[in-house]
């Protein structure tokens, strides 16, 4: 008779704090400065050097004077990075670390549809979300997070149409903001998409004085019922601007709670919960299971072994040209 295999589960044993010093060891031995987007657990953004939304970290990571990034958060931010700083040693915890939009446009099939366009006669820019891959950077005009988007789409000229990839509800909420007809690519955030609009409504009657908080990457069912829309460093900036104690439901992703608490901890924040498609119940899905590939061991593992690491790829070098035009200038 064979015995069962009995897995190591000593991984799962190391001490947080135990990790945590040696992260700060190998750091200074490695020459890496750290940085953690706000959708990674709470204890990697506390050993980060820098934290932020998606459009802080691409300009913080310019400024680093170390030889090596890690980047805390999913592939298309370790890419940006590397294309941003090529000189650079760029390691990211797990390779694995993708996104539902960046895989939701290809750059054959965007580069097909933009042919299509152009074959009909029609002139027009196409706009990338930053939740993309470099591949598909390097094929189009711009490139906007969050936290830039409206000011990006004032610079497209009037004259032009829009193609925006691949977020189908920021562009219709861009389109709402702007003013600007656009063509959208039909993709979608996994986490954003499945927020529950009737646990909202009943969370909203269960605390009538409670503001909303909402991401725009939800669709247009949960904006409407949303008092402030906007990326996350927006959210963090809001709560910290409201001095009175206050309930704030948050529609994004869940350890976006820990940044808010840290700005603002005079305030309580419900995160509004996501819907199982497949039976309707309600479940934690509001954990992004990309973001969550990252935990302390990996960033110490990564750390020891100089990698996984990005690679420098030749369409990087047109990529950067958008990403500078478009985050930098
Ligand atoms: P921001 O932090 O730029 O709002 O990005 C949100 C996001 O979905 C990152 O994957
Ligand atoms: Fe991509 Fe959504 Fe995860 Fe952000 S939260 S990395 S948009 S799947």
């Amino acid at each position: 008779m064979s015995l069962p295999v009995i897995q190591d589960s000593s991984a799962t044993q190391e001490d947080p704090l135990d990790l945590m010093d040696e992260i700060d060891a190998l750091k200074q031995e490695r020459d890496v400065t750290i940085l953690a987007h706000f959708y990674v657990d709470g204890e990697i953004q506390d050993i980060a050097d820098f934290t932020g939304d998606s459009l802080k970290l691409a300009r913080d990571a310019t400024r680093v004077t170390t030889s090596g990034i890690l980047f805390a958060g999913v592939h298309f931010m370790g890419e940006s990075t590397k294309i941003m700083n090529p000189e650079k040693r760029v390691l990211i915890p797990d390779l694995q670390a993708g996104c539902s939009l960046a895989e939701s446009c290809p750059p054959d099939q965007l580069a097909a549809f933009q042919q299509q366009l152009r074959d009909q006669g029609r002139d027009f820019h196409t706009v990338a979300y930053i939740n993309t891959s470099a591949a598909v950077k390097s094929l189009v005009d711009w490139i906007v997070t969050s936290g830039n988007a409206r000011e990006i789409i004032d610079r497209v000229p009037a004259d032009k149409e829009i193609l925006f990839v691949p977020d189908q509800h920021l562009g219709r909420y861009l389109m709402e903001v702007t003013g600007r007809k656009m063509i959208l690519w039909p993709g979608s955030c996994m986490v954003h998409e499945v927020f529950s609009i009737q646990d909202l409504i009943r969370m909203k009657k269960r605390n009538p004085d409670s503001i909303v908080m909402a991401h725009p990457e939800c669709p247009q069912n949960i904006l409407e019922l949303t008092d402030v829309i906007g990326g996350t460093e927006k959210m963090r900036q809001y709560v910290l601007q409201t001095e009175q104690p206050t309930t704030f439901l948050v529609a994004t992703e869940g350890s976006m709670i820990h940044p808010l608490e840290k700005a603002a901890p005079q305030h309580t924040y419900i995160p509004v919960p996501g819907i199982m498609a497949s039976s309707g119940e309600t479940c934690a899905c509001n954990r992004c299971p990309h973001m969550s590939l990252n935990t302390l061991q990996k960033v110490r593992d990564c750390l020891r072994n100089n990698g996984p690491e990005i690679e420098w790829k030749d369409y990087f070098a047109t990529a950067r040209e958008v990403l500078d035009r478009s985050l930098l200038q």
